[in-house]
């Protein structure tokens, strides 16, 4: 995937990012749309995956049929709310191995902290595809690919539903060589960290929680 940053426009991803951004779309919708537009942008972001072909007899011939190629990928959800993103991409690649980065915000330094990592092994043979819904400020997502890479990952691709302008720009200065999938990049972070006009705290939404 060369391009640093795709934003899928495809009606039907741009129609449910419509919805999910609705303040008067309720949790139990919000988060079945979440579901369905995590397949359609784990589409886009796998659509160059390396193929083979394995032998195979259909009722009718043997043929040469392709395959995916290669060590399974592995998914890392950042914690917490990319677990609704993880969800629905593991429907659609339901052999992919799942890894999770937690980070808090230190308020003092305002710097991300980890509190939890678990990653497959042998992060260095694998595509590795980190989700968060929302790219804002990017530092979260920067420590968290800082830490990816540190455990061994060479091929590494962020999905999120949401990117704002700073979070792209972060994440190309910090990590040129991930490329963003992203259904949106929206018009800017507020005083207090928000995307703009965005959906809200991501989070919350998809959890209820306030
Ligand atoms: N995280 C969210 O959940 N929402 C934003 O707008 C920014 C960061």
């Amino acid at each position: 995937m060369p391009d640093h940053l795709t934003v899928v426009t495809h009606p039907l991803v741009q129609h449910k990012l419509t919805l999910m951004r609705d303040r008067d779309t309720p949790t139990a919708v919000f988060r079945q749309l979440l579901r369905e537009i995590s397949q359609l942008l784990a589409y886009e972001i796998t659509r160059d995956l390396n193929m083979t072909t394995r032998r195979i007899e259909t009722p009718i011939e043997p043929m040469d049929a392709p395959v995916l190629d290669g060590r399974k990928l592995a998914l890392v959800s950042i914690l917490r709310a990319g677990n609704g993103l993880l969800d629905g991409m593991l429907e659609l690649i339901p052999s992919a191995r799942v890894g999770f980065v937690g980070m808090y915000r230190d308020e003092q330094t305002l710097q991300p902290v980890e509190y939890y990592f678990k990653c497959p092994t042998e992060l260095e043979s694998r595509l590795v595809i980190a989700v968060d819904p929302m790219l804002a400020t990017g530092n979260s997502s920067v420590a968290a690919i800082d830490r990816l890479k540190q455990a061994g990952a060479t091929n590494i691709r962020f999905l999120c539903l949401l990117a704002a302008p700073e979070g792209i720009a972060r994440m190309k200065e910090a990590h040129p060589d991930v490329t963003i999938v992203t259904a949106s990049v929206d018009k800017y972070l507020n005083d207090s960290g928000y995307i703009v006009p965005g959906l809200g705290d991501a989070g919350d939404r998809m959890f209820g929680t306030k």
